[in-house]
């Protein structure tokens, strides 16, 4: 290994996610410090392009003496993934996974004692640098590893910690909750054609009122109850149709749907451990 390398940073799998959290890692550390691997060369390759990052052809070699490994497969690759990068992660090389239902504990089982292990639930708007990722520490992993993944990641958007057992609770909402919001946006967009506005304009407001709102919930400070009664007038519009949404079992509807997730991340994470 070079010496200059040993601050270099790994990143296996540049998929959707992959990508997102790339952009942040060359913002916060630069290109020439980051190499990536992925099961798709022609695609790892176009990737490492765009991005003036190492490719390399192999897990084994991306791994190699660097600071931080970071994985970001599908859950169903890591175990067959670990196997191939264990022998080559070096003492004190931070591993980082964001592949929902692993733990920490399962990966810890599988790279070589005393491994530093991060887990990370991040979401889709990492994408565009407006996500949130919730960080939990493995046995081995300090405040001080836990730092450097925060700063590795801040690109990424906002950056939380948890303790690991809240993680599939946390999965339930912010890792599926843009998938929630979309739905939301859908139907207010679907009310808006109901009512006869043309479909390109029933989706704008849709969608710039859930973007205004969650910045104004955001800037504020304020609890969304308190934002919902200032635009709610006695006898007016808007506490008509927050009736209505009450009667029909919105709230309680959410609340079932983000457990049937946090259950179906449970069974998930079961399987996996197997
Ligand atoms: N998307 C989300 O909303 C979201 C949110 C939170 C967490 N996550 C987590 O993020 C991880 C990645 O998700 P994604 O949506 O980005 O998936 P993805 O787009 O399918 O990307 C995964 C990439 O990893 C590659 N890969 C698979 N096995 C590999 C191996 N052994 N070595 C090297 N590369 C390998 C895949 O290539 P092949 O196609 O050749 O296998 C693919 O390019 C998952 O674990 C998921 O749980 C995703």
């Amino acid at each position: 290994m070079n010496p200059d390398q040993r601050d270099d940073v790994a990143l296996i799998g540049a998929g959707v996610m992959g990508e997102a959290i790339l952009t942040s890692l060359v913002a916060a550390v630069g290109a020439h410090r980051i190499r990536i691997s992925d099961g798709r060369a022609e695609h790892g390759r176009a990737v490492a392009r765009a991005h003036r990052v190492r490719w390399c052809e192999s897990n084994a070699e991306a791994a190699d003496g660097v600071a931080v490994v970071l994985i970001a497969v599908k859950p169903k690759d890591v175990a067959a993934l670990a196997a191939d990068i264990s022998p080559r992660i070096a003492e004190g090389t931070v591993v980082v996974s964001i592949a929902a239902g692993i733990t920490t504990g399962f990966l810890e089982a599988r790279l070589p004692a005393g491994t530093p292990v991060v887990r990370v639930m991040p979401n889709t708007p990492a994408t565009i640098g407006q996500g949130v990722s919730v960080l939990s520490p493995g046995a081995e992993a300090s405040a001080e590893h836990l730092g450097l993944v925060e700063r590795l990641l801040a690109g990424t958007g906002t950056v939380l910690q948890v303790d690991e057992r809240y993680q599939d609770v946390v999965t339930a909402i912010s890792g599926s909750g843009p998938a929630y919001v979309f739905y939301v946006i859908d139907a207010l967009a679907e009310a808006g054609v109901v009512g006869g506005l043309s479909r390109d304009l029933a989706l704008e407001l849709a969608r710039r009122t859930v973007l205004g709102s969650a910045a104004m919930a955001v800037a504020s400070g304020e609890h969304p109850a308190v934002l919902r009664e200032r635009v709610s007038s006695p006898g007016g519009t808007t506490v008509a149709a927050i009736r209505e949404l009450d009667e029909r079992g919105v709230r309680a509807a959410f609340i079932a749907a983000a457990e049937k997730a946090w259950q179906r991340a449970e069974e998930l994470g079961a399987q996996l451990d197997h």
